[in-house]
């Protein structure tokens, strides 16, 4: 490989910024440099001038889409920060009685903003599940800008280590297959995944009323952070409720939510 200047390093940091809002610190700067070997090694690249040159020639490209799913972080699992899936079991009535809506058009509209490989809205998907029976139509946008992790979404097809951090109770909803396990078809059938950049313009046609974007703000600064809120404000109908990651926060930033407790907020 040649060398990774900062320079290079500056070109490259403010091409991710500029594309997907992923802010990347001097101090990732080897991290970074691991990540676009790994996408040049696959295409028998050497020069990180000239791999620039290659995935900026067209963004639309099959190149371009490929050193965005080399740069994200994907970790994540089934039932993670499972006290928000707890809060929606227990305050089931609350959450109705906030956003009458719900009732009403006997459906919910659910947002998995961020969603990886699928841990995340699979989980929604068994616990809402729970909740409603069939007395409500569960449905799950999952969306993400890496297409690689949507292709194991949409696979349903999950591993034995993925397999391991459920729950024994949910083990019910899903089916060995080989040597993975595959969630099952009433779980997989309320989800429709999408290839979707959180930066882009949102143009939904309906509110939702709940939108989960959990770790995924983590890796914003703190300006394209308040933008993306405000723009999940103005997407989510009123009672609506916002979950985001543990270890982010809505502190020093202009927003009109109102705080349910640690990373649950309530329009
Ligand atoms: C760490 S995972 C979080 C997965 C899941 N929400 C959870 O908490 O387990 C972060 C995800 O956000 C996605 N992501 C990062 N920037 C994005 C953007 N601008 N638009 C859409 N998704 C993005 C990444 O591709 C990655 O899959």
């Amino acid at each position: 490989m040649t060398e990774f200047s900062n320079s290079c390093f500056k070109k490259y940091t403010d091409l991710i910024y500029a594309e997907t809002g992923i802010s990347i610190n001097p101090n990732k700067k080897q991290l970074l440099q691991m990540k676009l070997n790994k996408a040049m090694n696959k295409i028998n690249m050497k020069s990180y001038d000239e791999y620039f040159e290659l995935v900026t020639k067209n963004k639309k490209d099959i190149d371009f889409q490929q050193f965005v799913n080399h740069i994200t972080t994907n970790t994540t699992h089934f039932f993670r920060e499972i006290n928000h899936f707890e809060f929606i079991k227990n305050n089931i009535n609350f959450i109705l009685e906030n956003n009458p809506r719900i009732m009403n058009k006997k459906e919910i509209r659910v947002w998995s903003a961020g969603c990886s490989t699928g841990q995340e809205p699979i989980t929604l998907s068994i616990v809402l599940g729970q909740c409603f029976n069939d007395r409500i139509n569960v449905k799950i946008l999952a969306t993400d800008i890496d297409t690689k992790v949507l292709k194991k979404a949409v696979s349903g097809m999950y591993f034995e280590s993925d397999y391991e951090s459920i729950p024994k109770e949910y083990n019910k909803y899903f089916k060995k297959i080989n040597n993975g396990y595959k969630i099952k078809e009433d779980i997989y059938k309320k989800i429709v995944y999408r290839h979707f950049n959180l930066m882009d313009d949102f143009n939904f046609k309906k509110g939702f009323d709940m939108i989960f974007c959990r770790n995924v703000m983590i890796y914003f600064n703190n300006t394209v952070q308040e933008t993306l809120i405000n723009k999940f404000y103005n997407n989510i109908v009123p009672g609506g409720v916002l979950f985001i990651g543990h270890s982010e926060s809505l502190i020093n930033k202009k927003h009109n939510f109102k705080s349910l407790g640690p990373s649950m907020y309530i329009k």
